[in-house]
């Protein structure tokens, strides 16, 4: 389960970063239509970490620093393309830990996941909505 953790970590701590530098370097009028929401969704993104955080260190876990490898991209299509696929990662893994969770009987951990998921199946659904437009 820490592994599992310090994982999610290192993936909300990469897209935290990639989406507000991606909310800064944005181009252009549908560069502008989206940059609030690249801001609003790289903040959630930190308090994800924060949480995960938080809840690996209770379990005696040490969280990472380190991010997994930032993608900015230099169109707002392949921005947007890559989120979404970062998305679907977060997805997977998420589910990964709500199993071992509900294996170990890790009620909060269990609970902290599912408002998580939720949070990336909202994002994921707003980035692929966007490249719809883009
Ligand atoms: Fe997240
Ligand atoms: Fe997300």
């Amino acid at each position: 389960m820490l592994e599992l953790l310090n994982k999610s970590i290192a993936r909300e701590i990469q897209v935290s970063v990639q989406y507000m530098w991606q909310h800064v370097l944005w181009r252009g009028v549908k560069g502008f239509a989206v940059k609030d929401e690249l801001k609003s969704i790289a903040v959630s993104e930190m308090k994800h970490a924060e949480a995960i955080a938080e809840r690996l260190s209770y379990l005696g876990g040490i969280p990472t620093t380190k991010p997994n490898p930032i993608f900015i991209g230099t169109t707002l299509k392949e921005m947007i393309k890559q989120d979404a696929k970062d998305e679907e990662g977060a997805i997977t893994l998420y589910k990964q830990v709500l199993d071992l969770a509900k294996k170990e009987g890790d009620e909060v951990t269990h609970r902290l996941f599912r408002n998580i998921l939720a949070d990336e199946e909202d994002h994921h659904d707003i980035f692929t909505s966007l490249l719809e437009e883009i």
